[in-house]
């Protein structure tokens, strides 16, 4: 994977194609000769060819085995699937890496949190079945490998980044069996790191905790539904979802997106902030291993923190080409 150059793009839906236009510009500004491989999916691809995912797509992502990805829309209801828990499960991409930090000081300060959800099984299996017209079961999977493999990861990123705790969120006193076992495998493999304090906590109270004193908490560890809610409250810790990246990894393929989704209420208005999408790129260019321009980028978006040249969600006047343009000549001039 080391310093690949071919990409494979998927602009999405809503704020998708102006805040990927804002990425690829400000990388491009780094002069990598990264190589965008654009390809379309989501509700955009649906209107046009029919298709949520076209073959092309899956084709792009087999051969370069690295995309960044806009926020997709999936029409509800119509029988349609998710288009990315789609391409989580098709790659198996069963790290949800999320990492939660600070870049103004908000409510509160210093945070510095990572997100381990689990990103293939749970209730986003999308098993639901009527049993009568007045009854709906849905099925959460959780399976022994599953959760070995996320709380696994949990640990080793604890002990590679020098961390000091891992956080098992569940909700196993009323999911005895499904919770049950993701705290039990848990609890045994806290023992193979006897260097890394390990908690359980119940997910209500975690919320309440996170809310009232974050920074107790290092590195957390979630199945997917619980994941998921935990990284948006833990957004709106650190000023809104504008600025929250993510990545989807998995033995060989990865996908680089923002926690957010397509911003509805803001789409093609120039307002988007790309913050979020930025920081997964930067997750995406140390995992190729362009350490040197990721921390160019890191670097130009603490200055733009420090003097307050913010998008309008995090109560500055920048417009979304503004925001670029003034990443660019930060870079420029480092
Ligand atoms: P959302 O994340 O799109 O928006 C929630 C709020 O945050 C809105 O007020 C929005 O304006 C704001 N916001 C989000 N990102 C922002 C940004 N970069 N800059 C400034 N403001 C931002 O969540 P919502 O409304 O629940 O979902 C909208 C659509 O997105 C749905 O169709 C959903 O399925 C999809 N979605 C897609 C995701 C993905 O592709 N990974 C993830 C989450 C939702």
């Amino acid at each position: 994977m080391k310093n690949q150059t071919n990409i494979t793009v998927i602009p999405g839906d809503g704020i998708g194609p102006e805040i990927v236009s804002s990425v690829t510009q400000i990388i491009d500004s780094l002069d990598l000769k990264l190589t965008w491989d654009y390809v379309t999916a989501g509700k955009t691809s649906l209107e046009d060819s029919g298709e949520l995912i076209p073959q092309i797509v899956y084709h792009s992502i087999n051969q370069n085995k690295i995309a960044l990805k806009g926020p997709i829309e999936t029409p509800i209801g119509k029988g349609f699937r998710s288009v990315n828990v789609s391409l989580r499960q098709q790659y198996d991409l069963y790290t949800n890496l999320r990492p939660i930090r600070s870049l103004k000081n908000d409510r509160y300060s210093n945070i510095d949190l990572i997100i381990f959800r689990e990103n293939t099984e749970g209730l986003y299996i999308g098993l639901e079945k009527n049993i009568d017209k007045d009854t709906v079961h849905a099925t959460k999977l959780v399976t022994r490998s599953g959760c070995k493999r996320i709380i696994k990861e949990a640990f080793d990123f604890a002990v590679k980044h020098n961390r000091k705790k891992v956080t098992l969120v569940h909700k196993a006193n009323i999911l005895k069996l499904a919770d049950g076992m993701f705290l039990e495998i848990g609890r045994a493999l806290s023992k193979e790191y006897p260097d890394i304090e390990f908690e359980d906590v119940i997910v209500d109270n975690m919320c309440m905790q996170l809310v009232l004193d974050p920074n107790q908490f290092d590195v957390i560890v979630a199945q997917n539904l619980y994941g998921d809610i935990l990284s948006d409250l833990c957004a709106g810790l650190v000023g809104g979802l504008g600025t929250v990246p993510g990545a989807n990894i998995g033995t060989d393929i990865a996908i680089f997106e923002a926690v957010h989704g397509t911003a509805p209420d803001i789409a093609g208005k120039n307002l988007a902030n790309p913050t979020a999408l930025l920081l997964s790129a930067c997750m995406m260019l140390e995992h190729l291993e362009y350490f040197e321009a990721s921390n160019d980028i890191r670097k130009a978006l603490d200055k733009m923190f420090q003097e307050k040249l913010l998008t309008k969600d995090l109560g500055g006047n920048l417009s979304t080409s503004d925001f670029t343009s003034q990443m660019i000549g930060f870079i420029k001039n480092t």
